[in-house]
This record gives C-alpha cells, structure tokens and sequence, in this order.
C-alpha cells in the first residue's frame, strides 16, 4: 500500500503536516503503551499479532460446518461494529454478481442492521424454501436491532427443523461473561466466539465479529490478518514518523481540518469499495465526532457519483477534501470492441481496457477537483484481496486512533448514539421510561 498526498501541499505545506510529527509518534506510543484516552479500548492494536492458531482454527472449524453440511444460507445478525466490517469484506472480495451465481459455500446475507418490516418479512419468505444458519453478534446482546431480528430468525428456525437442529445451526459471537447474548447461548448451549472486553464494536473487523462470516463466505481469513499484521509492523512505535503511513495520513487530515477543511470524502472507483467506505464512516464518524468536533466522513462510489455529486465537490461549499482508494490491477480484463458506424465516436477507445479508461477517468478527476479546491490524498493498493483488505482495514484503525488524539478526543467511546435510543424506548412506552415517554410524546 502507498500513501500519496503531494495534492494536499498547495493548501496545506509538507511542513505543517510535518510539524505533527512528535505529537503523531508520541500517540502511536500512547496507543501500544495504553497511556491515552479510551485505554482500556485498545486490544484491537495487538490484534492481528496476537490472534492465535486455535481461535483461527475454530473459526474454520465453523465454516466448514456450514459449508460441509450444504446450508445455503447464513444470516449474519448484527448492526454497527458487529455488522460493517463483515459487510465490507464480503462486498469487496465477492462477485459483483454473487447473489444470482452458484457456489460451493453458503450465501451470507445480514439482518438485524435496521428495523424494517418489509426487510425482515422478505428475508423470512426466502428462508422459508432454503436451509440456512445463523451467526448472532452483539457484544451487549440488547441493542434493539440485531435482538428483534434474532428473535424472529430464531423462531423461525425453531420451527422450521426443530429446537435441537436449531441449536446446531446458530452460532453466537458475544461478551465473555456478560449480556443476555452470552445468558441466551449458554442456556441454549450455541456455539459461541468471544468480542474482547477492551475491543470496541468498530474496531472488531479482526475478531470473531469479522472474521467468521468472512470465513463462512469462502475467503482466506489468513490472508486477512497476514495484510493487518504487516500493515501493524509497518504503522508500530519504532517506525519514524516519514515512514509511518499512518501516522502522515493523521497529520494531512488534522491540518485539512485546521485549515477548514471539515468534511472528507472517500472515493472509490469500484462499486465493490461501497462498503469499505461505509466501514470506513462508522470507524471516524463515531471515534472523531464528539465535543463539537471532528471531521464529517462521507463517500462516494466514482464515475457513478460524477453524474451527481460531482458537481458539488467541484463547485459546492470549500469544507471538503478527498481521499481516494486507488486500486492498481483488477482481477479480470476486458477491452472495448471498435464499432465500424461509431455514432457514439468512442472508437478512439477500442482496444483500450476498461480499466485504462477507469483510471484516467480517476487521474482527470483528482485533477478537476484539486484545481476546483478540493485537496486530494490517494491510498493506492494493488488489488483487491483479502491481504489489502487487512492492510487498509489496520491502516484507517490505527490512523483513526492518531486522528482522534491529534484532535483531543476520547476516539474509543461513543456517547453521542445513546441520544436516539432514549427517546425511541421512552416513545414505545419501555418500562422504566414512564416519565420521559410523556415528556417526548407532547414534543411530538
Ligand atoms: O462501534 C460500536 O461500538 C457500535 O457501533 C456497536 O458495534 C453497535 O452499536 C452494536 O453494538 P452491539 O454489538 O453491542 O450490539
């Protein structure tokens, strides 16, 4: 992976980026040694070096279940840092076109993400004429989305092959000791994982919480924690600022922010990245948005996004700047056909890749947007696999961890999401709530 932010030097200086140098490698230090705010978070710094063969075997152990055992599909129950991570690797590793093609591994599908009816009812129809599993994931085991869909599943299953059968077909992945998750699965006896105590919902992508549904799809878990586990030698407290990648992404995107440029954008030039981007808000939204700051995380999936908000990032409000994923070889290749009438006068495109007019469709951009204002930070990786995918996914955590310290935050709670919840239960009249519902009710 290649961190590129020469785009970034006209609005804010080499220098200025480079005067957070000692405060950066103080924060790599601060996360290793757990001096920092939010220390008793940080397992997920350790992880990839510090996951061991038996859990790994496990995980494996489980996928095979499934797949040995023909299950067609599983439905992965969680929402949040129990659900983007998955979602995110399953989107960029899979088929473009994975839902309507054979394969010799369950189908993964989520649930428990929103509370849609219309959702859920769809997702019961399907199972009701396919074998499936489920892996239920939530480290408190009561947050009001993935419970209410566990409840449905589970009984659908129930009754569709039985209590005992059941019980072999749900895997739980929660707290060690604690939660009605972990009361639930011991009294029914599932099979469970664990979520580390001091490893937050959007820093698990490298715990059970992830890697299981990612094993459960057919990709190469290993190869996975190999990328994150390089990507955490080459980000660790002996590596000099200049080449800590990490580190200089932290820096560029403080100063942008020092500089007015509030909101980052991430682009992508392969609908397969959505997710990665969506993972990727969650991750800085809710670690940096706290005590009235914090750069805004939005997205786009590019050239689709050129044709609509292109024109704001080329010509909106100035508070954004860019961060582009680039990806250097895709996995297939194809090349554009001549047309003898040629109407539409693209023959000067023939025999050119698709790819090749993807990236210069990538470098005109970068372009357009940095001479509209737009500052411009490229990631590049080589392709998409599950070794980049470990790599990029270590790089934004520890990045994000530098981020939140350069801007004085806690980045490993996340206070501000129990607002919405509160009035929700107060308006569906929980009890416990009698006071605050009549309180919300006459806002209303
Ligand atoms: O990052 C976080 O901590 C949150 O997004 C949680 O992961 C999310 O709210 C789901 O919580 P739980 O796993 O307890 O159901």
């Amino acid at each position: 992976m290649r961190l590129n932010t020469n785009k970034v030097h006209d609005f804010v200086s080499e220098e200025k980026i480079f005067s957070n140098r000692d405060a950066a490698s103080k924060y790599v230090k601060a996360l290793y040694e757990k001096t920092g705010k939010g220390n008793d978070f940080l397992g997920w710094v350790q992880l990839p070096s510090a996951i061991d063969e038996k859990e790994i075997s496990a995980i494996e152990d489980v996928a095979s279940f499934f797949k040995n055992n023909k299950t067609e599909i599983v439905v992965v129950v969680g929402i949040g840092g129990s659900y983007l991570g998955s979602k995110a690797t399953l989107e960029a590793l899979s088929d473009n076109f994975w839902q309507m093609k054979n394969s010799n591994c369950p189908k993964v599908v989520f649930a428990g993400q929103n509370i849609s009816e219309d959702y859920l009812y769809e997702l019961l129809e399907l199972l009701d004429t396919h074998s499936y599993g489920i892996v239920v994931i939530s480290k408190s085991g009561t947050t009001t989305e993935p419970a209410v869909a566990f409840r449905l599943l589970k009984a659908h299953l129930e009754t569709k092959i039985g209590k005992t059968a059941a019980r072999e077909s749900i895997v739980a992945i929660t707290d060690k000791q604690r939660g009605a998750l972990r009361t639930l699965a011991t009294q029914e006896g599932y099979r469970t994982f664990v979520i580390p105590d001091d490893v937050g919902g959007r820093y698990s992508v490298l715990t059970p919480v992830g890697l299981l549904p990612i094993a459960i799809a057919g990709f190469d878990i290993r190869q996975l924690l190999q990328g994150a586990q390089d990507m955490q030698k080459a980000t660790g407290p002996d590596i000099p600022f200049e080449e800590n990648l990490a580190a200089i992404y932290a820096a560029t995107r403080y100063e942008l922010y020092k500089a007015g440029k509030t909101a980052e954008i991430l682009c992508g030039y392969h609908p397969k990245l959505l997710y990665v981007t969506e993972w990727w808000k969650q991750l800085y939204g809710e670690s940096e948005g706290k005590e009235n700051k914090g750069i805004f995380p939005a997205g786009v999936t590019l050239t689709a996004d050129l044709h609509s908000m292109g024109q704001y990032i080329q010509e909106g409000l100035r508070n954004i700047f860019e961060t582009v994923i680039s990806v250097e070889r895709t996995a297939h290749k194809i090349r554009i056909p001549e047309d003898p009438a040629n109407l539409d006068t693209l023959n000067f495109l023939s025999g050119k890749r698709i790819d090749e007019v993807n990236k210069m469709a990538e470098l005109g951009t970068m372009l357009a947007h940095v001479d509209g204002g737009v500052p411009n930070i490229r990631i590049e990786i080589p392709a998409i696999n599950e070794y980049n995918l470990g790599n990029l996914f270590y790089f934004f955590e520890i990045a994000c961890g530098i981020s939140g310290y350069l801007l004085g935050v806690n980045p490993f709670d996340q206070p501000g999401v129990e607002a919405y919840k509160k009035n929700m239960f107060a308006l569906l009249d929980k009890p416990g709530y009698e006071e605050e519902s009549k309180k919300v009710k006459a806002r209303i």
